[in-house]
């Protein structure tokens, strides 16, 4: 039903130089896999096959990445080192990569009117993949597109964060219709300390309508000069229906480097060294 899945990875991510100076923060490995393609394989599982990639200057490996090395192919061919490409060629049999330049950098409600070509007239979903959810039973993006099909809706994923952290997100209010599920009544990106509506965070996971285009197109530029997708989806939630969710799983801000030391660790132990039992156990 969803088929496509926007990644706007355009940013400078400046929280992470000098590391991110010439490469993208979505590259970054987290083990031995990079940010973007967890998010990649958390769109296959939840049914999409169109990688939709908004990329900006500096960008190249992250189309090199889903693309074939020959080269490198060949130099490893016949080897037992083949087994580590295994996943990435499974992924670019899989899905559909096509990718959009946003010029200037006005933000992500801007990098996700970019990606507007590449997805046309139909609902779709957003990913920021430094931020990255882990839930073995059930992706983010999975559980987000089982309750779209039951709400037919914009949905947006949130996660109770401590006080003091607030004033670092997009913020939700709105009332509770089932447990977990919010109807939005209000939304406040990055609010000041002491106005936050709830401590209820908008992290890098959406379903999206494609009426948001029209209204990303209306939103003039709001918090720290950038187009802001949350006040684009304000207006969404006030003529019609957004929903927020409070996901299952765990969900690490990779654009930090606290975040991203804690991911590490976490996937090193609970999805890298389980996924090489499993190898050791079919030999
Ligand atoms: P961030 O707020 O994390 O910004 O963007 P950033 O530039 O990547 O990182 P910092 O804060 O400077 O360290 C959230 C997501 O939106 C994308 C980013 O690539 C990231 O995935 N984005 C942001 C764009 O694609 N274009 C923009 O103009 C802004």
């Amino acid at each position: 039903m969803i088929k496509k899945c926007l990644f706007p990875a355009a940013g400078y991510g400046t929280r992470f130089l000098p590391a991110t100076k010439s490469m993208p923060k979505e590259m970054m490995p987290i083990v031995n896999k990079p940010l973007i393609e967890y998010g990649v394989e958390e769109a296959i599982e939840a049914g999409m096959n169109g990688m939709c990639i908004v990329t900006g200057r500096g960008k190249h490996s992250l189309t090199d990445h889903f693309d074939k090395n020959y080269e490198l192919e060949h130099q490893i061919s016949g080897t037992n080192k083949e087994d580590l490409l295994v996943n990435i060629r499974d992924i670019i049999d899989s899905a559909n990569f096509t990718y959009i330049r946003q010029r200037e950098m006005k933000g992500l409600g801007h990098a996700i009117l970019t990606g507007r070509e590449l997805v046309g007239d139909e609902p779709f979903a957003v990913v920021l993949a430094d931020d990255l959810c882990v839930n073995p039973d059930q992706g983010v993006l999975s559980q987000m597109v089982a309750l779209y099909k039951q709400f037919r809706c914009s949905i947006v994923a949130v996660q109770e964060v401590p006080r003091e952290d607030v004033h670092k997100y997009g913020v939700i209010s709105g009332e509770m219709i089932k447990d977990d599920l919010y109807r939005v009544d209000d939304m406040v990106e990055k609010p000041e300390k002491g106005t936050e509506p709830s401590n209820l965070a908008i992290i890098g996971r959406y379903i999206l309508t494609p009426d948001i285009f029209e209204l990303i197109e209306q939103t003039e530029p709001g918090k720290g000069g950038e187009i802001q997708i949350t006040d684009a989806l304000l207006k969404q939630a006030k003529a019609g229906c957004v929903l927020a969710y409070k996901f299952k799983g765990k969900r690490f801000d990779c654009g930090s480097v606290e975040g991203y030391i804690e991911a590490t660790n976490y996937c090193y132990e609970n999805v890298y060294l389980k996924s090489q039992d499993t190898k050791t156990n079919k030999k």
